[in-house]
């Protein structure tokens, strides 16, 4: 490689990722006076947080005074089946309302009362209504409202730029590399931190609520190739709500507002089949629960021919649907010229997050790597075996907080900065050799056969008989990638990035396999058709590394006053309005 198109930067702290978790770390860093730089691959003002629809969760009380931060923690430990961290979900649900007040003060337009209070909204699950939102395009605004204060303050923020490795040596991080996705120039980025923000791993499902370079398992790669694990990567969430045509388009988001405001969810033969599910909580259930309902009835020959279920809001008001569901509205209107004032929705379980990934610490979201830290849907603790809607978008305000705090103290702390030739040279050689690339094999084709085998082998219902069989149609794809072509083009590098992608996507499928072929039970979203029944003594989370496979950890015992509240939530749930 030509040495004059390799650029070097030094930083302090090094954010990979501008979503809503990466910018808010990046703003906490910048007002303690250290320098940090902030890449994405995407343009930052679409980062994978825009994508959020229908809210973000405290227990403000605005609309239910009762509710309080203790019991948000019980709802989100008990709805997640108990594999979530006790500390990790007190940190987030105590820490929440700040996260708002945060996002208020730098001007996040949040739909409010007539008297200005800032109104919450029903999610699925939540004993009270805590949702904050703004339309469904919550997300969105709280990406514009991260990036204005970003661009307020300072902040650099560098676009289209692919990290490939995380730059180690003896276990601490020195930096990252990378290359720019327009002109192929690579980056060397010398930093004392590094913040991993970069996502989750859904895109390795057929169906998926992210776009094709978003959540292809990066952020996993990039931490465990630096030395450190994942922790249940075996537990995804799937929406019960992703549009089922055109093809191209498959598993959008149609947002659980909708349900939260009063969709219904029925069958190709008009039954409103929730109330064989969750007669109590209908279409207000827990997700797993919806998702696995609605797969049901597909699989049993009650779905649509196009192989969905309908969900309908054409009965409530159109200022309803126009003011808090706008963005379904427009979408709809979009792909498939569906007025949804007038007709109902044909939908599918969509893989839709990653409710495991890296091992972090519940106190600062630390690794076993020194110097990194990891946050958002790349991160692991919050949510369990079924995630809360609306509590991802709360995890990316306190923990970007906590994090920015903790690498700004890391780097300030830090005696001596090493680093490592061989490490960069190896990063270097990487990118080279994908480069000169010139083998029969396609990746685009490489990542289809990943999609498929994970959605057939490891979808909504898994068993161990599918799970061995998707470890060696693995086995095969991988021998498969040592042949690949890579060609960039005159448009960009993207088919470099592509071939990046297919190893993260190999990684975390083969991560997710052994984990969910481990966890021999049905719990909150892992459905094994063989083993139906919770097993009490895997009430632990599942460690996974490419040297050890999987390993068990214990769970730690929540506190007494969270844990009081979680009968209450179970035998007199308030779900519906
Ligand atoms: O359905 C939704 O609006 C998704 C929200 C979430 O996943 O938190």
């Amino acid at each position: 490689m030509d040495r004059k198109s390799e650029r070097t930067i030094a930083t302090s702290v090094l954010v990979i990722g501008t979503g809503g978790g990466g910018l808010r770390a990046a703003i906490e860093l910048t007002n303690a006076g250290v320098d940090v730089l902030a890449v994405g691959k995407r343009p930052k003002a679409d980062a994978h947080t825009s994508l959020a629809a229908g809210g973000i969760n405290a227990a403000l009380g605005t609309m239910d005074a009762q509710d309080s931060w203790q019991q948000h923690a019980a709802d989100t430990l008990k709805e997640g089946y108990f594999l979530g961290d006790p500390r990790t979900v007190q940190i987030v649900t105590q820490g929440a309302a700040e996260g708002i007040h945060e996002l208020e003060s730098y001007g996040m337009p949040f739909a409010r009362e007539a008297d200005g209070r800032i109104s919450q909204r029903f999610f699925g699950a939540h004993k009270y209504r805590r949702t904050a939102f703004a339309g469904d395009y919550t997300g969105l605004e709280i990406q514009r409202t991260l990036l204005a204060e970003a661009a307020r303050l300072g902040v650099p923020i560098v676009d289209n730029v692919y990290i490939t490795r995380i730059l180690v040596q003896d276990n601490v991080v020195f930096g990252a590399y990378g290359f720019d996705l327009d002109d192929g120039t690579h980056y060397r980025i010398y930093a004392d931190a590094v913040i991993l923000a970069a996502g989750g791993h859904t895109r390795i499902w057929r169906r998926t609520s992210s776009r094709r370079d978003e959540n292809t398992g990066d952020a996993f790669r990039l931490a465990v190739e630096a030395g450190a694990r994942l922790r249940d990567p075996e537990l995804v969430q799937f929406h019960p709500s992703g549009i089922v045509e055109p093809e191209n388009a498959a598993g959008t988001l149609v947002s659980e507002a909708a349900r939260g405001e009063g969709g219904i969810l029925r069958n190709a033969l008009g039954e409103r089949f929730m109330a064989k599910y969750d007669p109590r909580r209908m279409e207000l259930s827990t997700r797993d629960r919806v998702a696995l309902a609605c797969y049901t009835e597909i699989l049993e020959g009650r779905g649509t021919p196009n192989g969905g279920v309908w969900l309908d809001v054409s009965h409530l008001p159109r200022e309803t649907i126009m003011t808090r569901l706008p963005r379904v509205y427009h979408m709809l209107l979009d792909v498939q010229m569906l007025d949804i004032t007038a007709a109902p929705i044909e939908i599918a379980p969509t893989a839709h997050y990653s409710m495991g990934g890296v091992w972090v610490r519940p106190e600062d979201h630390s690794t076993e790597v020194d110097g990194l830290y990891v946050i958002g849907e790349a991160a692991s603790g919050l949510h369990g075996a079924n995630r809360l809607g609306g509590n991802s978008l709360t995890e990316l305000l306190v923990y970007g907080r906590i994090t920015g705090r903790a690498a700004a103290k890391y780097s300030a702390d830090l005696a001596v900065h090493r680093r490592s030739a061989d490490a960069i040279a190896s990063a270097r050689a990487e990118i080279d050799e994908l480069l000169a690339a010139d083998g029969h094999e396609n990746v685009r084709v490489l990542q289809r056969a990943v999609r498929d085998t994970m959605t057939r082998r490891a979808g909504v219902v898994r068993d161990e008989e599918g799970l061995t069989a998707g470890l060696s149609e693995l086995d095969t794809i991988e021998k498969r990638m040592a042949d690949v072509g890579v060609h960039p083009d005159i448009a960009g590098f993207q088919d470099l990035a592509q071939a990046f992608d297919l190893k993260s996507s190999l990684l975390a499928a083969r991560a997710t396999m052994e984990a969910a072929r481990e966890r021999r039970e049905t719990r909150g979203c892992h459905n094994r058709s063989d083993y139906p029944d919770v097993d009490p003594a895997l009430r632990v989370n599942l460690v996974w590394s490419p040297a050890t496979g999987v390993t068990r950890e214990p769970i730690p015992e929540a506190p007494q006053e969270i844990t009081d509240l979680v009968e209450e939530v179970s035998q007199h749930g308030k779900l519906v309005e």
